[in-house]
């Protein structure tokens, strides 16, 4: 298993490309499923979790081909993915795929609404918590499929196909909404979605379902509105800039006292962690190619901060919070709310030195005056890069263990920070 060898203490300082984001990038490939033309996606991240669901789409028959490079492009850019299902050649997803990447889950909406049937085994995905799929499994009963749970799948069965209804969600969930977009789309009639996510990868799915055809209004509100359609077509689409990515290394930049420039990042997309940043004394500037963020000589003050659905502030950057509140002037509050064991992170922080409380679901975190290099290890994907951000800012040497969940959503992360100063290598087993 690889290990990152990071010596801390540099200031990060330069331009680092915002990658496509991951979390939009995997249902829109998941949507390619809706078609038997051919769905185009450019900016597609270089990511372990993006070359699985190619596989396993590559299961259920779709063609997965990646562009090759063309003149001028830059080894930054995103990659262009062509996902063609002419034929839907298996309607199963097994347990070996489906148990590595929770994501793989949301090909049990669109299989339904395409084929009447799907086999899905239960997800696994990164431990952060029970992570149940109640939602999904009411929000396709809603839409007139049977589901059954055996041997640890869930088997729909829709034989007349579905058929749009009212569906209230009872929490938001990102991953149900996904789902009940890509089944309403190919339902008979209207559905509407109450309680709707608004995350920007949700509004990035539907405005590409949008292209293929489909009828969805309300993207970014809790109400979502769709007018079912017999079939969709092709359609071509970018994915939208890795907010999670942005405000990490906004984080990074700013724990090391330096000055970056996120380029092609979109401000609109973190306005409440941009924010949290600002209050703690960072300086933040929104320009029209990216965002610049700079902490030049001055120290951090404490926050508080509460993690909750878009557009609140983003459980995905709670970890790289904390390691960044770690050597601020006086106590932070963290409180999780959205998954209820994700404070893996915490423990290994404190290896660097870091003092942190754990009170249910709050982190308390005292400041100290620097942090020390030492071995620690990667827990869950957040997790993992919060450490890194520690090991930037810690004197002397960290390594970071298992460090393969890292590459399933930050891509090429050594470069980019290696680019910007930092002194961090690859350790290969
Ligand atoms: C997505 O997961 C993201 N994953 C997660 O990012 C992110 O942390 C999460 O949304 C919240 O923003 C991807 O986009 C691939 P949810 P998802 O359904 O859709 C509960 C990362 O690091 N819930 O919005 O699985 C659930 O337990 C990952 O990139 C139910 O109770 O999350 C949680 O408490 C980790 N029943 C809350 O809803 C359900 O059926 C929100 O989860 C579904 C969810």
């Amino acid at each position: 298993m690889d290990r990152i060898r990071i010596v801390g203490g540099q200031r990060l300082s330069g331009t680092i490309p915002i990658s496509g984001a991951k979390n939009a990038a995997l249902p829109l490939m998941i949507a390619s499923l809706l078609t038997r033309e051919t769905l185009t996606l450019h900016n597609v991240p270089r990511l372990a979790d993006v070359n699985l669901l190619g596989r396993i789409l590559g299961n259920h028959g779709v063609d997965v081909t990646i562009a090759g490079k063309r003149p001028g492009q830059r080894t930054t850019d995103g990659q262009t993915f062509r996902l063609t299902a002419a034929e839907i050649v298996d309607t199963t997803a097994p347990y070996e795929m489906v148990a590595r990447m929770r994501a793989s889950f949301w090909v049990l909406a669109p299989l339904v609404a395409r084929c009447g049937r799907a086999k899905v085994s239960l997800p696994g995905g990164c431990a952060i918590g029970t992570r149940p799929v109640d939602l999904h499994i009411t929000t396709l009963e809603k839409l007139g499929a049977e589901i059954e749970l055996e041997g640890g799948y869930v088997i729909a069965r829709a034989p007349r196909g579905l058929t749009g209804n009212r569906i209230e969600l009872s929490k938001v969930s990102v991953g149900a909404t996904h789902n009940a977009l890509m089944a309403a789309v190919l339902a008979k009639g209207e559905t509407l979605v109450e309680n709707a996510a608004r995350e920007p990868e949700v509004v990035d799915l539907g405005n590409c379902l949008i292209r293929m055809g489909a009828r969805i209004e309300g993207l970014g509100t809790s109400t979502l509105w769709i007018q079912g359609r017999e079939t969709l077509h092709g359609a071509e689409h970018t994915v939208l800039p890795d907010r999670i990515e942005t405000g990490t290394y906004a984080m990074a930049a700013a724990m090391t006292g330096g000055e970056v420039m996120l380029d092609g990042a979109r401000a609109d997309l973190l306005q409440e962690a941009l924010q949290i940043l600002r209050l703690s004394g960072i300086e933040v500037e929104e320009r029209a190619t990216g965002i610049r963020v700079a902490r030049n000589g001055g120290g951090l003050r404490p926050v508080s901060v509460e993690t909750q659905p878009f557009p609140g502030f983003p459980t995905d950057l709670q970890a790289q919070l904390i390691a960044l509140m770690c050597t601020a002037s006086g106590t932070s509050t963290v409180r999780e709310t959205i998954f209820e064991n994700r404070f893996m992170h915490v423990q290994e922080l404190a290896r660097l030195g870091a003092k942190i409380e754990l009170k249910g679901d709050t982190a308390l975190v005292t400041g100290v005056s620097g942090l020390r290099g030492a071995q620690v290890m990667a827990t869950d994907l957040r997790a993992s890069v919060s450490l890194i951000i520690a090991g930037l800012a810690a004197q002397g040497e960290t390594v970071i263990g298992r460090v393969y969940h890292l590459d399933r959503g930050f891509e090429r992360i050594e470069d980019k920070l290696r680019q910007c100063g930092a002194h961090i290598e690859r350790l290969s087993s």
